[in-house]
């Protein structure tokens, strides 16, 4: 829980600040209409889509999408978290920050905490001079240059050398008065087994800094500089401390987060070498892996700067299985997953040096679809001259297109399966169908969901506006929540929208006004997003103008799931013609009825 006072800081930030003076700071504002517009900082471009409007205390940019009030805007230009720069912004007005009271524990472990990132530093630093500074650097310089990574790379990355000696670190930091134990539990060195005492975890190799978003080093990568010996791994990480967790770390985000949010897409790699190298190749929005499996957490941190991933992982056989193994994962989140697969060379690295940037641009211009991906890797990796391998083949691909809505698109993947293996195009679809039916038998309850799309169909749009228009008068209304959803099924408004209604009616339960402020705080960064665009979209007034709209868009909602169900009921109907009239005579009966209902929808928008 928040205390009062905390909240009370934030409220006398808010009130003191004037949106257009923060932003007029970083971009160039000119006025027209009741909004200033400029060229936008999180993204590039030539023409202004970029507004505030001060009045509503909202920032929105038309053409990334980038939007919500100041401390976000905040946030995003100086790279901080929403309550930093709520600080940064009470700094600047010079209002003081509540003092803190926090328990004796809990200031003993930031305390501890602070003084674990000290040390990585240190190390880091220590390993950075190590490899630009001494002789014995040199074999590092030259691994480094061999792969073509520059000295401005080195140092943007802080790049280092572990030299030989078994303990030069141990020394080093212990000379600056950090204990042993300290240094064991950020993974730097290691207990002796037999003996008392502590040795260097990472001896005589590259070493790569990982930090996390805010730059702070949590962890090191450590490479050896032969491929001689066997016995040693290629790589070694720090292993998990309280600092280093690899499934909510990605490498590299620190510096690639601006890159990321204006090209609109992140490109996801496997080794932090291949992202070390794009970026010394000039391409910059990328972010690494750091040798496990792609988590949620990390779609979610790279969902903060951006909709869309690519994922580029190695062209040999494991790198293409951990590639599927991701799909999935990433899907589930809501981000729009592409795939990019290396035509010649082991991995983004080796491609990149072999052929240049701008051939991996177009690697990455040429991204598949998650779906071609998947049925591109069956076709490549089962044997199919033979009529068995055809079905079996076909038996694997269509699962993979049975969840695709879009009838056309179907049409179009069942044609394309059936120019690839050589088979009918009517057999296909024949099969297909089948499938489909098993699904459908196999799970009863499964609804057709009205999905979100990000290509907006002529009726996409319709619903887009007509949610938007609602959820605007629900804002100043939160009591037409339930009128709204005793008509409408929730599946009508996409993921976000449905955040914002469930807080929406979690303010009418406890009695209290939805703010900016609060919504910023409360709900995730897609929801307030989409949230500022909807309001920045509207006007503050609410008159009979805004009212009938509100009833159009409800009524055009109404029309449209009642066409669905529709659609769905009357292709049921032909599958009892044959074997049972009863439930078609009723099928029918309701079908009439919808009908009806939706003549009548049309009637009353009519007059
Ligand atoms: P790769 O074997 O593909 O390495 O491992 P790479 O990135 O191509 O490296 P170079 O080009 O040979 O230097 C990919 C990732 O798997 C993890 C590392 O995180 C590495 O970046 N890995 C690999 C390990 O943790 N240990 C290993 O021994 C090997
Ligand atoms: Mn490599």
């Amino acid at each position: 829980m928040r205390s009062a006072e905390l909240d009370d800081f934030v409220e006398r930030v808010s009130e003191r600040t004037d949106i257009y003076s923060v932003v007029s700071q970083y971009v160039t504002l000119t006025q027209k209409g009741g909004r200033y517009w400029g060229c936008c900082p999180f993204h590039n471009e030539k023409t202004a889509s970029f507004s505030v409007s001060p009045d509503k205390g909202l920032f929105y940019c038309f053409g990334c999408g980038a939007g919500g009030n100041v401390f976000k805007f905040l946030s995003l230009i100086e790279n901080i978290t929403y309550f930093e720069a709520v600080k940064l912004q009470a700094q600047r007005l010079g209002i003081d920050l509540p003092k803190k009271k926090s328990s004796p524990e809990q200031e003993r472990r930031r305390r501890e905490e602070k003084t674990l990132l000290k040390i990585n530093e240190l190390a880091q630093d220590f390993y950075h001079e190590c490899l630009i500074k001494t002789a014995r650097g040199s074999v590092g310089r030259k691994y480094l240059a061999a792969r073509g990574i520059t000295m401005e790379t080195i140092k943007t990355f802080h790049l280092g050398l572990a030299p030989e000696e078994w303990d030069s670190l141990l020394k080093k930091l212990t000379r600056q008065g950090y204990t042993a134990p300290q240094l064991e539990s950020v993974g730097l060195i290691i207990k002796k087994k037999s003996l008392s005492g502590y040795y260097d975890r990472f001896r005589e190799r590259v070493m790569i800094p990982i930090a996390d978003i805010f730059g702070h080093v949590v962890g090191f990568g450590g490479r050896v500089l032969t491929s001689e010996n066997e016995e040693t791994p290629k790589y070694l990480n720090t292993p998990e401390t309280v600092l280093f967790n690899k499934r909510n770390l990605l490498f590299g985000l620190d510096k690639s987060n601006r890159a990321i949010s204006s090209a609109g897409v992140a490109v996801v790699v496997e080794g932090y070498m291949d992202a070390i190298s794009l970026f010394s190749a000039g391409i910059t929005n990328v972010v690494a892996t750091l040798g496990t499996a792609f988590t949620p957490e990390h779609a979610k941190l790279i969902l903060r700067y951006a909709r869309k991933i690519i994922f580029c992982y190695d062209s040999d056989e494991a790198g293409q299985r951990a590639t599927i193994r991701a799909l999935p994962v990433v899907q589930q989140t809501g981000a729009e997953v592409f795939v990019v697969k290396i035509p010649d060379g082991k991995d983004p690295d080796e491609f990149v040096r072999k052929h240049g940037k701008e051939a991996f641009k177009e690697l990455i211009k040429n991204a598949v679809t998650l779906i071609d991906y998947r049925i591109s890797y069956i076709l490549t990796n089962t044997e199919h001259s033979t009529i068995q391998g055809k079905h079996r083949a076909l038996q694997e691909i269509l699962p993979v297109i049975v969840n695709v809505n879009n009838p056309i698109t179907r049409d179009e993947y069942c044609k394309k399966i059936a120019i690839e293996l050589l088979l009918d195009e009517r057999l296909v679809k024949d099969e297909y169908i089948k499938l489909l039916k098993q699904e459908r038998s196999s799970e009863p309850k499964k609804e057709v969901v009205v999905k979100e799309t990000k290509h907006y169909g002529e009726e996409d749009l319709k619903i887009r506006m007509a949610t938007e228009e609602i959820l605007r008068m629900a804002w100043h209304e939160g009591d037409i929540l339930d009128y709204v959803l005793m008509l409408l099924p929730p599946e009508i408004f996409n993921p976000y929208q449905r955040e914002i209604i469930s807080w929406l009616e979690t303010c009418l339960k406890q009695e209290r006004r939805p703010n900016k402020m609060s919504a910023a705080e409360e709900l995730s960064e897609e929801a307030n997003l989409e949230l500022s665009r909807i309001l920045m979209n509207g006007t503050d007034e609410f008159g009979q103008k805004e009212v009938a709209l509100f009833e159009e868009s409800l009524a055009t909602l109404r029309q449209i799931v009642l066409m669905k169900e529709f659609y769905k009921l009357s292709s049921q109907a032909e599958k009892y013609i044959p074997d049972d009239e009863m439930t078609y005579n009723k099928t029918v009966k309701e079908l009439i009825k919808i009908k009806e209902k939706v003549d009548n929808l049309k009637g009353n928008r009519t007059k």
